[in-house]
């Protein structure tokens, strides 16, 4: 199948629940308006900001991508194993593909694949290329923001059982009660036979963690301040650029990086007929990204209702997949 047709028809069975400006700017203006102020890490994820997230993972400072990568080569026959064959795989975000594309050709006989992206580009272009890699996969896209409940498009084909696919260590970018939600969502997603594969970043040595978002070609701090760039031109905000900088520490109490765009000056920010104060240095929270022991993602899972039946970690314990099942 050539790539025009494969584009046509992902498009044809795409479902298109994307945020609007007006949902962005509530977030912003809610997030500016508190004390210390903040925004939502999931709007990095324009065309923009997923290209730079690329860039982010060929860094060499950044070892999570590189990690989990080899890991699931490593490792695929025995995760195949533990997940069974059949399934409907659900995966919450699609980022490049590359993670997903070996988890499809290690996995018996998958049915669908439902990618769940806030970012169209990057949604289409990864179910463009895995639709001709795995032609028996059916491919259903959904382009929506997987925080909010989202309805399953059906296989026609029917799954064993359906598989959450969540890597990268994304659920670090949620708090404690954001995450506890985020897993029960996934748990009715599953439903009570389905598991879900989720990476995990694991505590470690803070230098390495903190080199990780701190990368001297300063493509971390260019994905950052996209942020603002982002929402100048979608909810026509008037951030300077020049006027933040990105500031990224580990703080090892609560085992998460905590990043932040902090004010160069005095200066103030308008959205519509809003306006914000800030004052030379106040820092403006952007993301977390939270790390974990065993101990503690098992009792995070515990608060969703699942509990963690497999792991895998690199030899190193760097970073680690686990599949979770209702408890
Ligand atoms: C894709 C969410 C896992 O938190 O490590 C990378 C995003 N932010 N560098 C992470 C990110 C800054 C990344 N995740």
């Amino acid at each position: 199948m050539n790539a025009a047709i494969a584009r046509a028809r992902a498009q044809a069975a795409l479902t298109d629940l994307r945020p609007q400006p007006d949902d962005i700017a509530a977030d912003a203006i809610a997030g500016l308006s508190r004390t210390p102020k903040s925004l939502p890490s999931k709007y990095f994820y324009d065309a923009e900001g997923s290209r730079l997230f690329e860039a982010i993972t060929r860094q060499p400072e950044y070892y999570l991508t590189r990690v989990e990568l080899a890991l699931m080569e490593a490792q695929m026959p025995s995760i195949a194993q533990a997940i069974g064959g059949g399934v409907h795989v659900v995966e919450f975000g699609s980022g490049s593909g590359r993670k997903t594309e070996l988890l499809l050709e290690g996995l018996d006989a998958p049915v669908a694949y439902t990618p769940i992206e806030i970012s169209r580009t990057a949604l289409m272009d990864s179910v463009t290329r895995l639709g001709q890699q795995f032609a028996d996969v059916e491919m259903l896209p959904v382009c929506a923001d997987f925080t909010r409940p989202v309805p399953l498009p059906a296989a026609a084909r029917r799954a064993q059982r359906t598989l959450v696919f969540f890597p990268g260590s994304t659920l670090g970018n949620f708090n404690n009660a954001e995450a506890v939600q985020l897993l029960t969502s996934m748990r009715d997603t599953m439903a009570a036979d389905g598991c879900a594969l989720i990476g995990i970043d694991l505590d470690k040595d803070p230098a390495t963690i903190e080199a990780a978002y701190n990368d001297l070609a300063g493509v971390t701090a260019a994905f950052t301040l996209n942020l603002l760039a982002r929402l100048n031109r979608e909810i026509g905000s008037d951030f300077d650029l020049d006027g933040f900088r990105h500031h990224a520490v580990y703080a090892r109490e609560r085992m998460r990086i905590e990043t932040a765009l902090v004010s160069e000056r005095a200066q103030a920010v308008h959205i519509g007929d809003r306006r914000f104060e800030f004052a030379e240095g106040e820092a403006m929270r952007v993301e977390v990204s939270q790390k974990y022991t065993d101990a503690s993602f098992a009792a995070l899972a515990a608060q969703a209702g699942l509990r963690v039946s497999h792991g895998w970690n690199d030899t190193s314990d760097c970073f680690g997949l686990r599949l979770l099942q209702p408890a």
